[in-house]
């Protein structure tokens, strides 16, 4: 048997996404609900022909219009496979054997996982018990050993942000540590640092199609930074690693915008009205910037999750991590969708650990300090 890498031996096993998720709610991976614009389905039946389909990608005009929707130069910008690819890529370009990672936890896993397979270390600098980032405590971490610095913006799975001063403290403060901040949310917190690549060499901004624009089966993202940082990223990069299907897509979707902008919109009332049953039922929630909330329902949170889902409403159950035992998190689709889960939860309101009377949901707003998500 052939061994592989050291880092490869010692990697725990990448748990990927469930299988079957068709024709079920699928509120448990944050993706669009509802599905991408129906001009972009229209555009991509009329793009499929076998010449098109047997040429390599051709990437310039896609290059060309993305550039122009986001405000960037082409050369401040690649394409990616999703924003996976693009977490690999800066360690393939960024990252050697023993190089640190420092992150918030909890977060998005996949920071961790590429690094790992790179055969890097990680810190971790978790959210204080209201869910508030340390960012103190994370530039301080943030010591010259460490190679690179990954911040959701929103995060996965908290759904918070981290405030544009205390963003731009960090990248002050890091000057020659590389900050990703990865946007794959940002449309629904309506705040973006993506012109910042200009002023700080340091900071790559990530963007991807999977969420509001509800193409997570295509595989799309995109990476910016300043022209010299993203010609490094261009020059060790799979010349081949979007398909032409995806480019089509993007570009469809860009020319329809108002229609990822009326989502968005929609989620956000859905949010609202989630968040008030929620209030209710008596299950705190962490105030939220994304298309998600995460709630804490007490111990049966396993349980809950496992009825849901046999009632075909998916969500997301992040007991097995340690520090987040009892927490579900629930992804914010349409107004039925929104209607099904709430029903589905009050179904199941017995086995929650609801806060109520001097307890009630309202205290950890009044009295954050009180550590209600601990
Ligand atoms: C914070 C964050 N970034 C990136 C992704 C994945 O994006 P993509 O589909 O572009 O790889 C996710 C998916 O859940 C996420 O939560």
């Amino acid at each position: 048997m052939i061994e592989p890498r050291k880092a490869i031996r010692q990697l725990n096993k990448y748990r990927p996404p469930l299988e079957g998720r068709g024709g079920r709610l699928r509120l448990d991976f944050n993706e669009n609900t509802v599905g991408c614009a129906p001009q972009v389905v229209r555009a991509l039946r009329r793009w499929l022909d076998p010449d098109r389909l047997s040429r390599y990608p051709e990437y310039e005009e896609a290059r060309r219009k993305l550039a122009k929707y986001f405000g960037v130069a082409t050369g401040e910008m690649l394409l990616a496979n999703g924003t996976d690819d693009a977490i690999n890529l800066i360690c393939d370009i960024f990252v050697d054997p023993g190089d640190v990672l420092l992150v918030p936890a909890p977060t998005f896993p996949i920071y961790e996982f590429f690094h790992s397979v790179a055969g890097g270390r990680t810190v971790r600098v978790r959210y204080d018990e209201n869910f508030r980032l340390p960012v103190d405590k994370l530039i301080g971490a943030a010591h010259s050993g460490v190679r690179w610095v990954a911040l959701a913006n929103p995060n996965n799975p908290t759904a918070t942000t981290i405030p544009k001063p205390e963003l731009r403290r960090i990248l002050q403060k890091t000057p020659n540590t590389l900050v990703l901040v990865d946007e794959a949310y940002s449309d629904f917190a309506g705040e973006t640092i993506l012109p910042w690549i200009r002023k700080y060499k340091n900071l790559v901004v990530t963007r991807t199609f999977s969420k509001a624009f509800g193409l997570a089966a295509l595989r799309l993202g995109c990476i910016f930074a300043h022209r010299d940082l993203a010609e490094y990223l261009r020059r060790g990069q799979n010349p081949f690693v979007v398909n032409s299907l995806a480019m089509a897509a993007a570009i469809e979707a860009i020319r329809h915008d108002a229609y990822r902008r009326r989502y968005v919109q929609e989620v956000l009332a859905n949010r609202k009205r989630l968040c008030e049953s929620l209030e209710a039922l008596g299950v705190p929630y962490v105030p939220s910037s994304a298309n998600f909330v995460l709630t804490r329902v007490g111990e049966r949170a396993p349980e809950i999750a496992a009825r849901l889902r046999r009632q075909k409403i998916l969500i997301r159950d992040w007991s097995y991590d340690p520090h987040l035992k009892g927490y579900l998190r629930f992804t914010v689709g349409s107004a039925s969708q929104t209607r099904k889960l709430i029903a589905g939860l009050y179904r199941q309101q017995h086995l929650m650990e609801r806060r109520t009377g001097a307890r009630a949901w309202a205290d950890i707003v009044r009295h954050p300090s009180t550590g209600w998500f601990s």
